[in-house]
């Protein structure tokens, strides 16, 4: 079996955070239980290109019992977990192509080293492995069977190919399921951000100015958990209908040109390029912290902030001093990647037990259907999206009500009014 990692002898320690992480993903532990009896994904080559982390590790190892050949590479040079990479290829004999840290270079040698293996289902998060496939001209993609996609910038980068018709297979959307981005970007992004942040600076949130760039999902569960720590939130967006939302949660909502000067911390969760550029780095407090929790490295614009700065040192891990003209200092962290992938372990497994569940299913659901399915963005079918609904909350030991046959009736109909 080939392979790219960082160290095999870091695979005891990561079966251990694997089996960790397990214990809190009660939903996809049934799903693997249901695969390993029925193997609806006997004969399937699947290529996924996602963070390695030790929920990614739960979910090839559910992908496997369901009787896919797996291969994994990373979503982002900075986001793997060597001791999870290494576990995977030791005691899973999954093939893994990541270390973190690597170089664009070899991030885009080990996609193809995924691609090599000829895949009938691409499993993506940001649309790399698809979009890679798509460029290379002479691929036969008559193989695949369709994809999938787990967050929200491959899903916008998916649609753009559909709509344009260069999209050549189905693709089901993850990141659109209600149990996917409801709670993973929203609470996930949340803590895990945070998480990032702390750290890498082990700074004191309370009583300090944090602001948020974007008050998506993921914004908003960044705001909530930096406002519980004691943070005074402003958030900066561009629709108008966020920013009222923002409002009405009790955030002060400026824009970024106000907040460059008073911010401690700044964040970007927008999916869009250059949200902080030169002219805020330039009225920025020394000592300002500023990091990403978007997809790509693309928010802050590093080169602008390179060009205006002296001088540049690591004066922690995960955190670049960069020092004006003047002698202000700004702190990047995580080289503006994903902060909570690279200086934390991204997302507890408690909400990636769902979107998981929902890459397993989506998976099953794409080899029994996908040659019926147009060349479009699929979303995750409701059936499954309210039952891993409700095998989380019976994970959790919550039970909620049942409609009565009268409710029904009366749900359904117009007839009754005052
Ligand atoms: N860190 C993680 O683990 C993680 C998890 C899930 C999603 N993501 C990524 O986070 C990003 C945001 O995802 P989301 O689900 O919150 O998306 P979303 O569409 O719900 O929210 C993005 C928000 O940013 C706003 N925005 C766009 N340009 C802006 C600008 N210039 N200034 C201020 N606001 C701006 C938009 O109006 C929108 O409200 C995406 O890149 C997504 O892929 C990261």
């Amino acid at each position: 079996m080939d392979y790219d990692i960082k160290d095999l002898k870091l695979s005891d320690k990561g079966a251990l955070r694997i089996e960790w992480a397990e214990q809190n993903m009660p939903v996809l532990r049934l799903i693997k239980k249901r695969f390993k009896k029925e193997k609806p994904l006997q004969g399937i080559r699947l290529s996924a290109c996602l963070h390695v982390t030790t929920e990614t590790a739960n979910l090839m190892d559910t992908l496997k019992m369901g009787g896919a050949d797996v291969v994994l590479c990373a979503s982002n040079p900075l986001s793997t977990q060597d001791d999870v990479a290494a576990a995977l290829v030791k005691h899973h004999q999954i093939a893994v192509f990541a270390i973190k840290g690597e170089d664009n270079k070899t991030y885009y040698r080990h996609i193809q080293e995924a691609l090599r293996h000829r895949p009938m289902i691409t499993m993506d998060d940001g649309a790399d492995l698809v979009s890679t496939l798509h460029s290379e001209s002479g691929r036969s993609l008559g193989e695949v069977l369709g994809g999938t996609e787990e967050t929200t910038t491959g899903v916008i980068r998916l649609r753009s190919m559909a709509e344009k018709g260069v999209l050549k297979f189905p693709v089901i959307s993850v990141n659109d399921a209600s149990t996917k981005h409801f709670f993973d970007n929203r609470y996930g992004t949340g803590q895990s951000t945070v998480d990032g942040i702390l750290r890498a600076t082990n700074r004191l949130l309370a009583g300090s100015v944090f602001v948020v760039a974007g008050y998506g999902w993921c914004g908003r569960g960044i705001a909530m958990r930096a406002h519980g720590m004691g943070a005074n939130v402003v958030i900066t967006e561009v629709d108008p209908i966020k920013a009222l939302e923002a409002v009405m949660d009790g955030y002060r909502v400026i824009s970024m040109n106000e907040a460059a000067s008073i911010g401690d911390f700044f964040v970007t969760v927008t999916g869009d390029i250059k949200v902080i550029r030169k002219e805020h780095f330039q009225s920025m407090k020394d000592g300002a912290i500023i990091c990403n929790s978007g997809h790509f490295n693309v928010e802050i614009d590093i080169p602008a902030l390179e060009k205006i700065s002296k001088r540049k040192r690591t004066i922690r891990d995960f955190v670049e001093e960069f020092t004006l003209a003047d002698g202000r200092r700004v702190n990047l962290l995580g080289e503006g990647r994903l902060v909570n992938l690279a200086a934390a372990e991204g997302h507890p497994s408690s909400v990636m037990d769902m979107s998981f569940a929902n890459q397993a299913l989506a998976a099953e659901y794409m080899t029994k259907q996908g040659k019926k399915l147009e060349k479009k963005v699929y979303p995750v079918p409701k059936e499954i999206d309210q039952e891993i609904a409700r095998l989380k909350l019976e994970g959790l030991g919550v039970r909620i009500d049942r409609l009565t046959k009268e409710q029904e009736k009366y749900l359904a109909s117009w007839e009754m009014g005052t």
